[in-house]
């Protein structure tokens, strides 16, 4: 009886041992389970990062750069919306750049000063995820910031540190199921924002180089063209001196033989015709010298808007009857140059009537007035055929024309630049995407003293 207790009692024992042993066993694999998949998530995150730094590298676009990774931080993270805010043009504040997922028409305020104190305290070596509802009780002074933020209803920040300075500024919302972040989503957004800072600072880097180098471009054409205009503008009015004095001496004779040829019947026609052409060949040969060294007239203070609105009474009707709209759009007050009136709208003439020329079926001829950089800026744009790319750098050549009926002599535009230079101005020119030519006048800003 004794021993068949005893037998009982150990299978007893067994079977709570055994118990025992079970519940550890699921309880390890349990934990096994839950650190496997914290293991796989980390995985993927790594994985993403990895995926995301190839990418970033290879983009240098900042504007598919930013959508890029704003879609990814979406989906893997699981929130509603997320936002980037980056240095602004002044460097003082933050603004936002890309969002998804956000309605920004509640934001008040776009920017957060540089030198918010949420800045001073955040970490300056790396960046790191912060909670807003942490922030919010830490730095009660920067209660403008938070609502800002809150207005987005941001959950997490990320200030996005690189060289110790402060490139932008990552928030993401809540989750969509409502869940908390974890420490392994917080590292993971860290992670995000300082590969983003170094993409952001390239992409940065790139578009300086690419303009810097657009505009050193630019300014060795425009050397170029300069140069080979003044060398034909040389050219040419060595060529106009050497024909201006035989001319002179022509003209000349003509009177004489006018006066004496009344009684040799057709001659006094005869003589009327040379006389045409030796003015003709008088008013090239003016141009030509106009061309390089504009007269020298008599300059005063010069208000533009009134200038080009008294050419455009002087052309309205000619320009009706051609089935051409001018439209103004300048100011009446724009600021005054230093010139010659007669010049100067010796130069708006020709470039009215250059537009009118190249467009046979009529259309418009937009006029466009501001002040840039200390110039006075007008531009000449017109719904005509516009210029073939690759004649756009002779239209200032001396007698370059594709005029086929020989109506024009190739010199308007050559005055026009002579007289522009000797304003101390520029003259360029360009196509217009939606078609047709623009001429560009830019002309210093005269300050009375
Ligand atoms: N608005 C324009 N649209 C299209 N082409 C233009 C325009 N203005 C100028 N051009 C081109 O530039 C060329 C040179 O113009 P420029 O005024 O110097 O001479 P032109 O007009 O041909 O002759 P002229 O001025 O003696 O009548 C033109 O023949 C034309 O090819
Ligand atoms: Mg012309």
């Amino acid at each position: 009886m004794v021993e068949n207790m005893d037998e009982d009692y150990e299978k007893m024992r067994n079977t709570d041992k055994v118990l025992k042993l079970e519940e550890e066993i699921s309880k390890n694999i349990d934990e096994l389970t839950s650190a496997n998949r914290r293991l796989r998530k980390k995985i993927f995150d790594l994985y993403t990062i990895f995926e995301i730094s190839r990418h970033l590298n290879s983009v240098l676009d900042t504007d598919s750069l930013l959508d890029g990774i704003l879609l990814t931080i979406i989906g893997q993270m699981g929130v509603s919306g997320c936002a980037i805010f980056t240095v602004d043009k002044d460097g003082k504040a933050l603004t936002i750049a890309k969002s998804r997922g956000l309605t920004l028409s509640k934001v008040k305020t776009s920017h957060i000063p540089l030198d918010s104190r949420l800045f001073q305290a955040t970490d300056e070596k790396r960046s790191t995820a912060y909670n807003i509802i942490e922030l919010e009780k830490k730095f009660p002074e920067c209660k403008k910031e938070i609502e800002l933020l809150k207005s987005i209803d941001c959950s997490l920040v990320i200030p996005m540190t690189l060289k110790n300075k402060i490139r932008g500024l990552l928030v993401v919302t809540e989750r969509m199921a409502h869940t908390p972040f974890f420490e392994d989503d917080k590292d993971f957004l860290a992670i995000l924002a300082n590969q983003l800072s170094v993409a952001i600072e390239n992409a940065r880097l790139f578009e300086s180089e690419k303009e810097a180098y657009y505009q050193l471009a630019k300014a060795q054409r425009q050397l170029v063209e300069t140069e080979k205009l003044a060398a034909l503008g040389q050219l040419s009015a060595r060529v106009a001196h050497e024909v201006n004095n035989p001319l002179g001496i022509m003209k000349n004779y003509l009177e004489i033989i006018s006066q004496n040829a009344g009684s040799f019947g057709k001659l006094d026609n005869y003589v009327g015709i040379l006389r045409e052409e030796v003015n003709r060949i008088a008013a090239i040969v003016r141009q030509l010298l106009d061309f390089y060294h504009p007269r020298s007239v008599e300059k005063s203070e010069v208000n533009l808007s009134n200038v080009i609105d008294e050419l455009i009474v002087l052309v309205s009707v000619q320009m009706e009857s051609n089935q051409i709209e001018l439209k103004k759009n300048y100011p009446p007050d724009m600021p005054c140059v230093w010139a010659s009136s007669e010049q100067l709208k010796q130069v708006f003439l020709n470039l009215i009537m250059n537009s009118r020329d190249f467009m046979p079926d009529g259309g418009e001829i937009i006029i466009t007035g501001r002040e840039e950089n200390g110039s006075v800026v007008l531009d000449f744009a017109d719904s005509g055929t516009g210029i073939e790319e690759k004649e756009l750098s002779k239209v200032f050549d001396p007698f370059y024309t594709t005029k086929k009926d020989g109506t024009g002599t190739g010199l308007g535009l050559s005055v026009c630049y002579g007289i522009v230079q000797n304003h101390g101005g520029s003259i360029s020119v360009k196509n217009r995407p939606e078609g047709g030519a623009q001429f560009t006048v830019s002309l210093p800003v005269y300050h009375a003293r």
